[in-house]
């Protein structure tokens, strides 16, 4: 630890997730005090959740709250508490829409304005909100700012835009210090099993078929976990708030590039079957992180080959316990 380190007590919502269990770990060991909240939502199997915080619970600095968010004591769970890492959302762009949309309301634009109304009443020195790429729909400009009217075009991304408004509007009301950060496409290691990463690699593992959504012309700026986590722990120390920024990998290819990069790992060809475009889904994203850069110090590290090798090394490892999920 260096001379000048804050140890700094986090809430981190969402943290048996992908990203918020990996966000929990780095906290961790960096020797911050985490609380970690999560209800393991039915989206995904709670084994894989419980499996993703199994290390965090045996560590002294950090303690873990089966809570749901919609109606835990926020205020106690905030009390003694210097940052909240909002991660907690129903995720997932195709289920957004029909009846399930309730979901997504209530834990995507409810669930961040009860942890914002709590913000307000406490002395907190940063309110981070994970938001998406998706708020932006098809972009008119690639790659993206952040100062371009977000036009979402789907359920999902209208939830995450709700809370980034949110998050706004306390910000300038109760001086909530709340930050946005645009996740671009998150992958790596405990990837959800709904993403395609995970989806086509689990696939080829098995020798199944590999679904492709579209003509695999689809382009995405796919961001390794590990950044993702670097610049919550940038913006956490940043003198940033009422912002937001995107947060890209720097690497925009197509679909079908990943298959490619995909086959020379794993030394296979991918059996490769495409069916019809999902409504909701973009064509392309590619974040402009100009502005990440020059106020947050962001720069993306990692590349493509190895953080996909990674997640496909992870996915071996689990694939007895994770593959039949
Ligand atoms: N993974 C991506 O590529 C990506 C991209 C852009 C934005 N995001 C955002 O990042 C965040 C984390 O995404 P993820 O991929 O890790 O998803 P995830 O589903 O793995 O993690 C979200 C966690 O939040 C928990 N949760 C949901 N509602 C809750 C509630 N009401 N109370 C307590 N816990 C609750 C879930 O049980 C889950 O463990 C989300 O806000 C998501 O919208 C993710």
């Amino acid at each position: 630890m260096t001379p000048d380190f804050v140890r700094n007590r986090a809430l981190v919502t969402g943290c048996a997730g992908f990203i918020g269990s990996h966000l929990c770990e780095r906290l961790v060991r960096d020797g911050h005090d985490v609380i970690g909240v999560d209800c393991f939502t039915d989206y995904y199997a709670r084994e894989i959740k419980e499996s993703n915080i199994k290390w965090l619970k045996e560590q002294s600095n950090f303690i873990f709250c089966e809570a749901n968010l919609l109606d835990t004591d926020l205020l106690k769970l905030m009390a003694a508490v210097d940052v909240v890492f909002h991660q907690a959302a129903q995720a997932g762009v195709r289920a957004s829409w029909g009846k399930d949309f309730r979901i997504y309301a209530e834990n995507n634009v409810l669930a961040t304005q009860l942890l914002l109304e709590a913000a307000k009443e406490v002395d907190l020195n940063k309110f981070i909100y994970a938001s998406s790429s998706s708020v932006y729909g098809d972009a008119e400009t690639y790659p993206t700012a952040e100062d371009l009217k977000p036009m979402p075009i789907s359920p999902y991304g209208v939830s995450k835009l709700a809370g980034e408004h949110l998050c706004a509007l306390y910000h300038r009301n109760f001086g909530v210090p709340a930050i946005s950060l645009r996740y671009f496409t998150v992958y790596g290691p405990r990837q959800r099993p709904d993403m395609a990463f995970h989806k086509f690699i689990k696939a080829m593992l098995r020798d199944q078929e590999v679904v492709v959504f579209g003509d695999g012309n689809q382009t995405r700026d796919f961001t390794y976990i590990n950044d993702i986590v670097e610049a919550n722990v940038l913006a956490m120390n940043s003198e940033a708030a009422g912002e937001i920024f995107n947060i890209g990998g720097g690497s925009r290819v197509t679909v079908r590039e990943i298959i490619t990069i995909m086959e020379h790992i794993l030394v296979k060809k991918a059996n490769v079957r495409h069916i019809e475009n999902q409504r909701g889904d973009v064509r392309h994203t590619a974040a402009d992180i100009t502005k990440a850069r020059s106020r947050l110090k962001y720069e993306p590290k990692f590349d493509l080959q190895m953080g996909i090798a990674n997640e496909i090394n992870w996915l071996r490892t689990f694939q007895t316990e994770i593959l039949d999920t």
